[in-house]
């Protein structure tokens, strides 16, 4: 026997998708959702589409990460242009795209301040826009206006200013006001505003404020 205390618990709930994005953390983040499902906003754009009557366009999926959304956008036959600025994205996404398809993708690696966006019919931005670096976030979305074609939409999220991330150096937050202002031009379809406490008993709780979007440009 002792009467030594025990030492004190070090056990932490696990570390998530969220706790990655945090630390910036790329590849712990792409680990964590490897294989997920794609989007929401991803599949209601290229619903929208398919409403429309087209059923191959040409996306560019903006720091798509492990591929989520492209895999979704290669199996409904469109042409995809991937970017990000790690990597690793495209060393997991390359290894599961069905060999038939592989002609209808690219990858790019590159940063949110120096990836020059081609002509499109959807640019897709899930979760990427609040880690471009606010100096570099205007002329980003000037580019991802001018890219899209008119009729053609944007899909993704924008994250609010309440969010808790919005007091991190170096992200992308926005009111709702001004994200309205950034999409004045486009005809917008989803607008989702989320906001929400995590539970207290995971990592590192967080306050979520963001805008769930699907936009079609006039
Ligand atoms: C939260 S993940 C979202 C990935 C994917 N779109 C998804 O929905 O899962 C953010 C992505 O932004 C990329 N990223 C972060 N900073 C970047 C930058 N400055 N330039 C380009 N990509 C960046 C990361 O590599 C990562 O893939």
């Amino acid at each position: 026997m002792t009467d030594e205390m025990p030492a004190p618990s070090t056990d932490q709930p696990p570390m998530r998708a969220q706790d990655y994005s945090e630390a910036l953390d790329w590849p712990g983040y792409f680990a964590a959702v490897l294989g997920k499902e794609p989007r929401d906003t991803l599949v209601a754009a290229v619903d929208a589409f398919a409403r429309d009557g087209v059923l191959e366009g040409l996306a560019i999926d903006l720091a798509a990460g492990e591929g989520r959304d492209t895999l979704e956008l290669l199996r409904r036959g469109w042409k995809v242009v991937a970017t990000d600025g790690h990597p690793d994205a495209f060393t997991l996404l390359w290894p599961r795209v069905p060999e038939a398809v592989t002609p209808r993708l690219s990858t790019l690696v590159a940063t949110f301040a120096n990836t020059q966006l081609c002509e499109c019919d959807l640019v897709n931005a899930s979760f990427a826009l609040p880690f471009c670096e606010p100096e570099h976030f205007p002329a980003l979305w000037r580019r991802i206006v001018s890219a899209i074609r008119p009729g053609g939409r944007f899909a993704g999220q924008f994250f609010g200013d309440r969010d808790t991330w919005a007091a991190l150096p170096g992200r992308s937050h926005h009111s709702e006001a001004t994200v309205r202002t950034l999409l004045e031009g486009f005809e917008i379809e989803m607008f989702r505003v989320e906001e929400r406490d995590d539970a207290p008993d995971v990592r590192n709780p967080k306050h979520w404020h963001l805008f769930h979007v699907v936009a079609r440009k006039r």
